[in-house]
């Protein structure tokens, strides 16, 4: 029987995790259950930065961006002598289950603490929406947001000086930070892993504005894909656009979480303390068409994301 949880945050924050933590914490109370914070991800594990909360913990958090429990990456976490440590100390404080929030990094911790023997849940929190078994992960649609106010702004000083925008955001490896802030944008052009640069049409596409004298061209490319400053180079050289690069950086993982990134965290995190009760250990929580699921940790990490076949398609058409 399950009477201690604990929650920790790990991986780059994102907003809404607070929201979800909140939840988790709010739902294991309402069943009865002792409720345990770990501060700053498996490094607090670790270190036994484990502590009891009540109710008062989790007031005027719901909106709060970042996480009030901190987060860490710690590469270590895989080698069997941590693992047994982060095992030990969850005894040390009689913790029957874990609760970890964060990304596929986040999960692959949980699936080596229950491989140890250790009851636990993954939620996805992420602003990079690149975990394949969800369809949505907490934080995304807040980054998606921010990037939309900064390229409305950009976009005005672009279009007063007849400019062209290069604009870098983030999702580490996976394009829909890109792919959906271009679509949101009407940017010219979107550059992602999913949706390769293809300079000779782009550079056809830029003359061709500026022969019609076009206030600004918007370009949005996903980081570590290309130079964003050699592509500039390049366009001016080829196609007479005076043409500015911004880097959009960690801004886009801070700020109040959007209304749909806390409904999506309080589904969540209600969805993750029933799997704990209910017996279903080990699993990780997906959002699949609408439904919240819980599938095995380790079908999940198995999962590969797809290409988005139909969004691509759209900004093809639109772009
Ligand atoms: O995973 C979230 C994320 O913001 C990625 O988009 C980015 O590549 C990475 O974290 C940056 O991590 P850090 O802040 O640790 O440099």
């Amino acid at each position: 029987m399950i009477r201690r949880i604990a929650v920790l945050t790990s991986g780059g924050d994102a907003p809404g995790m607070n929201a979800a933590l909140r939840t988790c914490i709010r739902a294991g109370l309402y069943n009865g259950k002792e409720m345990y914070v770990i501060y700053d991800g498996y490094k607090g594990l670790v270190k036994g930065n484990i502590h009891q909360v009540n109710k008062d913990f989790t007031a005027d958090i719901i909106n709060r961006g970042g996480t009030i429990i901190r987060s860490a990456r710690l590469p270590e976490f895989k080698e069997p002598e941590v693992v047994k440590q982060a095992v030990q100390r969850l005894q040390d404080y009689e913790i029957d289950a874990l609760i970890g929030i964060g990304g596929d990094g986040t999960y692959r911790g949980l699936l080596d603490l229950a491989k140890a023997g250790f009851p636990v849940v993954g939620i996805p929190g992420t602003i990079d929406n690149d975990v394949a078994s969800t369809d949505e992960t907490i934080g995304f649609a807040t980054a998606l947001n921010t990037i939309c106010e900064c390229v409305d702004k950009i976009k005005d000083t672009s279009g007063s000086h007849q400019r062209c925008s290069i604009i870098e955001v983030m999702g580490r490896h996976c394009g829909d930070l890109a792919m959906y802030s271009g679509l949101a944008e009407g940017a010219e052009a979107v550059i992602s892993s999913d949706h390769p640069l293809k300079e000779d049409s782009l550079f056809r596409k830029l003359r061709k504005m500026k022969a019609q004298n076009k206030s600004h061209a918007i370009l949005i490319v996903s980081e570590n894909l290309i130079d964003i400053n050699e592509l500039a180079k390049r366009i001016e050289a080829e196609t007479g656009f005076d043409t500015r690069t911004e880097v959009l950086g960690r801004l886009q993982r801070g700020g109040t979480p959007v209304a749909h990134d806390r409904i999506l965290a309080s589904r969540m995190g209600t969805k993750a303390i029933s799997l704990l009760l209910e017996g279903n250990h080990n699993q990780v929580v997906c959002l699949r068409n609408n439904e919240i699921i819980g599938v095995p940790i380790e079908e999940a990490l198995s999962m590969k994301r797809e290409p988005k076949e139909n969004l691509i398609k759209m900004i093809d058409m639109l772009q």
